[in-house]
């Protein structure tokens, strides 16, 4: 790549979407320019691009969640990879393209939190910038990493003063119940969260959150986490958080086998710290599943919420990822 990758300097934010704008910032991304993004993404993603005023252009992932066509794209500043449930994304193409037209490459690995790829590099070192959003892997009300790993960049902003906010109602309560369901073997996180999603189904009428339209064109404003998230990332045991996601992976891999579900990934590369179990289902059969693996105290989720301008095009396999959620 054109700009050399070496030591992250590291700035937090609330969210990982707030990290994406700083570092279409810093990548002097603005009005008129073009950012590759995948077009398996959240709406997050999204708003963070228009945030800058710039154009996402939208490339396509095989099965494999590998771009497919991405030497085609001559005209942007910035693409973005993306670190699929912490699963390792090839990035030899994405360099080979920005080296060529000139762009930066931001890893995001907002689902990668410690996990590293086949060569022991840690997901989000890997390119000029790279984002985790750590709430994703603790339960934390916020908390989000810009990794800038650019050398050529050696003005950062400031970090944002942690705020002293209380650490979140949501986050204690699930932290609570969990502790309560280990020691006593009663199953009340799943039971408070089969209560909340019978409120929402009685109030939207879906069983989990849909982001509205809007939110691809939210501004999104930079904000900075909470002091006690931090104190929580800090003190984290990281090496039990690693074996723990490993051997769950492995377990839910071995229930899973007995429905019909496939997983997206063919096994569990060595490093990769998985954001949960990803697999393709219909909505049926991924019911089916989170039967045969709620005793193991996870959810399953169905991820994304596509964006607008990529729902009416969007291969089957882009509606059909559900992920057994480690959190
Ligand atoms: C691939 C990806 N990138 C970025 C984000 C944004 O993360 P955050 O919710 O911390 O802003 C998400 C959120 O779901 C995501 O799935």
């Amino acid at each position: 790549m054109s700009n050399e990758i070496g030591e992250s300097q590291v700035r937090y934010y609330a969210l990982a979407r707030q990290a994406l704008v700083q570092a279409l910032q810093l990548a002097q991304v603005g009005n008129g320019d073009n950012v590759l993004i995948p077009a398996l993404i959240c709406k997050d993603v999204v708003a963070s691009v228009h945030t800058v005023g710039a154009t996402p252009i939208f490339y396509e992932v095989d099965e494999n969640l590998a771009p497919l066509d991405f030497a085609k794209f001559l005209n942007f500043k910035a693409a973005i990879a993306v670190n699929y449930f912490g699963f390792p994304q090839d990035l030899k193409i994405f360099e080979q393209q920005c080296e060529l037209v000139g762009a930066l490459l931001i890893e995001d690995n907002a689902h990668g939190y410690l996990s590293e790829d086949s060569s022991n590099r840690r997901l989000g070192t890997r390119a000029h910038f790279g984002i985790i959003s750590i709430r994703k892997t603790l339960r934390i009300a916020d908390g989000a990493q810009l990794l800038v790993n650019d050398n050529s960049i050696k003005l950062l902003p400031t970090q944002l003063t942690f705020t002293q906010l209380s650490p979140g109602l949501r986050p204690t309560l699930q932290r609570f119940l969990l502790r309560i369901q280990q020691s006593i073997r009663l199953p009340l996180l799943d039971w408070t969260r089969s209560l909340v999603r019978i409120g929402r189904i009685l109030v939207t009428g879906k069983a989990l959150p849909v982001s509205p339209s809007s939110a691809e064109f939210e501004e999104i404003i930079l904000s900075a986490p909470r002091e006690s998230s931090i104190k929580r990332i800090k003190q984290l045991d990281e090496h039990a958080e690693v074996e723990r996601r490993r051997a769950l992976y492995a377990k839910v891999d071995s229930v899973l086998t007995k429905c019909e579900v496939s997983p997206i990934f063919a096994s569990l590369p060595h490093g990769c710290v998985p954001y949960g179990y990803p697999f393709y289902a219909s909505a049926r059969n991924a019911k089916s599943a989170e039967m045969l693996v709620k005793h193991l105290g996870v959810e399953v989720i169905h991820w994304p919420d596509l964006p607008e301008s990529v729902i009416d095009l969007a291969p089957n396999h882009y509606k059909e990822v559900w992920l057994v959620n480690f959190l």
